[in-house]
């Protein structure tokens, strides 16, 4: 594909994810120069790698954080500013407010997910489907236009079996649906919410009447069923309890709230799409840095123990081509007067 850059495709353990391997750059520094003389080139392996590319090896990132903003600009026209939007400061980096810091260390104390309930499954495996598993999303689909591709970046990452990230294929998980299914799905809108504004599963169920929002806060209609801006395919776009609205949603049109037919339909498709043949679980070793796109692909992180454990982690988020469906809309995020919804994990 490249002079420079060799794609293996699909990673070990999946059927989809690439990882590209420079034939001879050795470093970061050489690895992002190598890159920017090949515009298009990462989007193309992004593309070809069905949504999740891995590059590795790229440890010098740690000490040079603007090299991960050089990789970011590669993906799209608009990286997000952190310090610009309400996220907390013990989430801001000190020198690139475009970075996103993820550590359970002062200050950020970000913990991670809690472990699974049983925390194996009933054969004894890592459990990745949902329900058993959860936390699954695609980052920041309470927004329209929402974001392209995400990049996350291992400064210090746990040891291996714990504090994974895994991925799952919309594309693929669509694809194989029934044709009825596939007909009744393309039609709908579900309806995504920040998850702190009392409007997810968890709220709905205390009964609660959840806060006034105003007009940048509110939750966002999106289709259940993406088309890819660069590829043309399409794939489910859904998340499960904790970033859907179950006050008004989760599906738009249908019965609402916690265990009505909306949550039926969002939960089995929700299954489905974790299904093993559509995951990749990605172990992470120090100098990774992991693109996905969250267009076609939902992921959720995994529990590691914070007590005895140190992570950080950092995030970019890109956007710019959400795909025709979007043109010409204002952010939905950004009020007139430019007060930015909170926090962007
Ligand atoms: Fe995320």
């Amino acid at each position: 594909m490249s002079p420079s850059f060799e794609l293996e495709t699909p990673l070990p353990g999946a059927n989809f994810a690439g990882r590209l391997r420079p034939v001879a750059a050795r470093g970061a520094h050489a690895i992002v120069e190598a890159a920017e003389r090949e515009p298009g080139l990462l989007t193309e392996a992004l593309a070809k790698s069905e949504g999740l590319l891995l590059i590795q090896g790229l440890d010098e990132i740690a000490r040079e954080p603007e090299l991960l903003l050089r990789l970011s600009r590669l993906f799209g026209p608009e990286i997000e500013n952190y310090r610009e939007n309400l996220t907390p400061p013990n989430f801001w980096h000190e020198t690139v407010p475009e970075i996103l810091v993820l550590s359970n260390k002062p200050p950020c104390l970000h913990k991670p997910p809690k472990r699974p309930d049983p925390p194996l499954t009933a054969d004894g495996k890592f459990p990745t489907q949902f329900p058993h598993r959860k936390g699954w999303h695609t980052d920041q689909s309470y927004r329209r236009p929402p974001p392209d591709v995400s990049l996350f970046y291992a400064v210090t990452p746990v040891a291996k079996e714990a504090g994974q990230t895994i991925f799952a294929n919309g594309t693929l998980a669509y694809e194989a649906l029934s044709s009825e299914l596939k007909a009744k799905v393309d039609k709908l809108e579900g309806l995504h919410c920040y998850s702190a504004y009392g409007r997810n599963r968890e709220a709905a169920l205390k009964g609660e009447t959840p806060p006034p929002l105003e007009r940048h806060q509110r939750s966002q209609r999106q289709p259940v069923v993406r088309v890819h801006p660069v590829t043309g395919r399409r794939s489910l776009y859904i998340c499960e309890q904790g970033q859907m609205d179950f006050i008004d949603g989760p599906i738009i049109g249908m019965e609402k709230g916690p265990n009505g037919d909306g949550e039926k339909l969002l939960f089995q498709l929700m299954k489905h799409m974790t299904s093993r043949e559509f995951i990749y679980v990605h172990e992470w070793t120090r100098g990774d840095l992991l693109v996905w796109d969250n267009r076609c692909l939902v992921h959720a992180a995994t529990w590691y123990d914070a007590e005895k454990e140190e992570r950080l982690m950092w995030r970019t988020t890109v956007s710019g081509n959400p795909g025709a469906l979007y043109a010409g809309e204002k952010k939905s995020w950004i009020a007139e007067g430019g007060a930015q919804q909170s926090a962007a994990m």
